[in-house]
């Protein structure tokens, strides 16, 4: 289709690009421009991360059609402050710590200065109502309603707010109780920070991965041929190809770098396309044939230990067991006053942050170096360098901006990926998930079900407990061993117990893999354990804070593993809740 002419104002500046009709405005901002302030976080218009304004008025720019600014006035993150001349807004977002990340800082400031144009006294409803369109997994919020609260009662009123200053002033000496500036905040503010999807180096190749259509299969054969024949695409790379170890994991090195004989869960890699735009690799995707003999799918821990059930790992189904024993729970059950038993489940999470996964890799000198998305940059170095066959010294990996985690970037993402392409093309090679692919390969919160039966005295205090936990570990063990052991390590939580009996597993399905996510199992448990000290205390007569009083954990007290407690603070943490929660005239229960 024939290219258009587009001239517009960016950033009171004029600009002329040749467009396609179908093109669409973050695309010239981003690859076009090179302006990487305004950022891709789903594509499709929900989450709000490529706000920018046009006229004045906030669009999402990844699905609005660029020739629809001709003529207009764009308003880019670029365009909002200078440094040492930040917009109010930019100084108060991070004065007020409504930057963590960053990556939605750009889309929410433009968002707010569009409000503050409009509405120069906005109450905090109107705030709210304004950057619903604008989502943040960091900040919860609360920071960023009161950045823009500040700013406009700032504007309106003339008068700067000293209450940092204040704030500062009480603290006294040092550090602590100050408000420390974000080392990094004026370039996320400024939409400087340079996120993995924001890297941009010559010659570069852009990359996608083919994964499974099915959740559990043989894989009887991949044929690449035709998407290696396709012009611009560089290389085709599956099993076949990987020199070093095929096997990943950071406990457990059970998972496929690509699948090889069969496939476990719904989205597992199969083969991977470098090409010279990301076009021409989704369309050499389409072109790889596979052929699958579909197995039964076992979707939940209990089909996976039912009799007979297919194996999806040789060596069985359970991933691992954990036992606890202390006391003696059976003779305390007899002697118990009261005896309460239920059965809690919860679901598998996703994590949600805004960035979805991207990175880089290119080759400088012999090293191989990956700039990407991480939450652990030694392990994805170990891992790359045993992918690529390759001494750890000539394997680089560099940590870039990172747009949220919640434990979701500790595991291996783009990384091998882009890594073994460099390697084989010699080129650098990128890789940026789309929001559904982020969600498809991810790791995910592993979902519990929990039986619990706990026995108390007349009194209310806790005298047995006996648990039965079973963890959907998904297709790969990830970070499954760590997240059943603190979760069988806490199964009580913060209450005394002396007589317990836990029996605890963690089960292979045909699921996504899941793995760390922040509590690492805590807080599944939380619903068991909370959960029964109600229903226990409403069994008893007596109120549910009580009956947590009479239970909680005090120095010297021996936690359900065996362990005697030194330092404890969660009585004062409970009776500092019970006051703020009388001090804003709620009901302490
Ligand atoms: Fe455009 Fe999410 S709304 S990237
Ligand atoms: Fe908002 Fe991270 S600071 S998504």
């Amino acid at each position: 289709m024939a290219k258009k002419q587009l001239t517009f104002e960016l950033n009171g500046k004029t600009v002329e690009v040749e467009v396609n009709p179908e093109t669409l405005l973050l695309d010239v901002l981003r690859e076009d421009l090179k302006l990487t302030g305004t950022k891709r976080g789903c594509g499709n218009g929900e989450c709000g991360a490529c706000t920018v304004l046009v006229d004045g008025e906030p669009i999402t720019s990844c699905i609005y059609p660029a020739l629809k600014v001709q003529g207009k006035k764009v308003l880019t993150v670029e365009g909002l402050g200078k440094e040492g001349k930040l917009h109010p807004l930019q100084k108060n977002f991070l004065s007020e710590g409504a930057v963590q990340c960053g990556f939605c800082t750009p889309g929410m400031l433009l968002t707010a200065k569009a409000l503050l144009d409009k509405t120069p006294r906005p109450t905090e409803k109107e705030i709210h109502e304004a950057i619903s369109g604008n989502l943040c997994r960091c900040t919860g919020y609360k920071k960023i309603v009161q950045a823009i609260d500040k700013t406009a009662s700032e504007v309106y009123t003339g008068a700067v707010s000293g209450a940092e200053k204040e704030r500062d002033k009480q603290a006294g000496p040092g550090a602590i109780g100050k408000s420390i500036a974000r080392k990094e905040g004026v370039s996320k503010v400024l939409g400087r920070s340079k996120f993995a999807a924001d890297l941009h180096f010559p010659g570069m190749l852009h990359a996608k991965v083919l994964r499974s259509a099915y959740p559990h299969a043989l894989l009887k054969g991949i044929d690449t041929g035709r998407a290696r024949n396709i012009p611009g695409v560089e290389a085709v790379l599956t099993a076949e190809d990987v020199p070093g170890t095929n096997s990943v994991g950071y406990i457990i090195k059970d998972q496929q770098v690509f699948a090889k004989d069969k496939v476990r869960f719904m989205g597992e890699p199969l083969a991977v396309v470098a090409a010279t735009t990301e076009k021409i690799a989704e369309e050499a995707l389409k072109e790889i044939v596979v052929d699958y003999e579909p197995l039964p799918v076992l979707s939940t821990p209990e089909e996976a230990l039912a009799d007979k059930a297919p194996l999806i790992h040789d060596q069985g189904n359970v991933l691992l067991t954990r036992k606890v024993r202390r006391g003696d729970p059976e003779k305390a059950f007899k002697q118990a006053y009261i005896i309460v038993e239920d059965t809690f489940k919860t679901q598998m999470v996703e994590h949600a942050y805004i960035e979805p996964e991207a990175g880089v890799a290119l080759i400088e000198d012999d090293i191989v170096v990956v700039y990407a998305v991480s939450q652990g940059v030694h392990y994805h170095q170990e891992e790359i360098a045993a992918v690529l066959n390759l001494p750890l010294n000539k394997v680089r990996t560099i940590q870039t901006t990172t747009g949220g985690a919640f434990g979701g970037k500790v595991d291996l993402n783009v990384h091998v990926y882009v890594a073994l392409l460099a390697q084989k093309t010699g080129l650098p090679v990128k890789m940026v998930y789309s929001r559904e692919e982020s969600i498809v390969a991810s790791t995910k919160r592993h979902p519990f079900t929990m039986t619990y039966k706990m026995g108390a005295d007349r009194e209310g205090k806790l005298i047995a407990a006996e648990i039965t936990m079973i963890a959907d570990t998904g297709a790969y063990a990830s970070y499954g061993p760590a997240t059943l052991t603190r979760a069988v390590t806490l199964a009580v939580g913060p209450y005394v117990v002396p007589n317990i009996k836990i029996d605890a597993c963690a089960v292979y399905t045909n699921n996504l893999i899941c793995g760390a996510m922040r509590g690492f199992g805590v807080p599944q448990i939380a619903v068991a354990h909370e959960g029964m000290m109600d229903r226990l205390a409403g069994e008893l007569g007596i109120s549910p804070l009580e009956m947590r009083r009479r239970n909680i954990y005090k120095e010297g007290s021996v936690s359900s593993s065996g362990q005697t407690l030194k330092a404890v603070g969660i009585g004062r943490t409970l009776e500092a809740a019970v006051q703020e929660t009388d001090n804003l005239g709620g009901e302490s229960m």
